[in-house]
């Protein structure tokens, strides 16, 4: 027997299927890789044009993205997107990941709203700033001991 809850949620999702594919609603619903990381080697915080900020965390080990995680007061559809980026950066090489855009993020979301496009855009753009932030540690790492997160 399903309780008022679940059928409660059950409609929502089923309003949401409207707008949203599966794989947007399940990562705004259950986003990957929320919070903050200690000691990471790459670091972002960027606002988009909505006045909404995406925060994003990079943990890069021999070239490669071993951990990425993200925080964001956005909309739904930025914490999707905020999910699913931290989900492709993962295991990818440093110049792997220069490579992934706001299209990148739309197509593994299976597409958002025209309206909602540019919540993609924050969170590839955050990424692109997390890189550009490792690459710059990378090349003076003493700054590091003035990084506050
Ligand atoms: Fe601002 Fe989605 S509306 S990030």
């Amino acid at each position: 027997m399903t309780s008022s809850w679940e059928q409660f949620e059950e409609l929502i999702k089923a309003e949401m299927r409207k707008i949203y594919s599966e794989t947007a609603i399940d990562h705004s619903m259950n986003p990957r890789n929320v919070g903050g990381m200690e000691d990471a080697d790459g670091f972002a915080k960027v606002t988009g044009s909505c006045g909404d900020t995406m925060e994003l965390w990079l943990k890069v080990k021999n070239g490669t993205v071993a951990d990425a995680s993200f925080m964001t007061d956005g909309c739904g559809t930025s914490i999707a997107s905020g999910s699913m980026v931290t989900e492709m950066a993962k295991g990818k090489s440093i110049s792997e990941l220069r490579k992934i855009s706001q299209q990148d993020v739309l197509s593994a979301l299976g597409g958002l709203p025209d309206e909602s496009e540019h919540c993609a855009l924050l969170a590839a753009n955050t990424l692109k700033e997390a890189i550009r932030d490792y690459l710059a540690m990378e090349k003076e790492p003493w700054k590091r001991a003035y990084r506050k997160y």
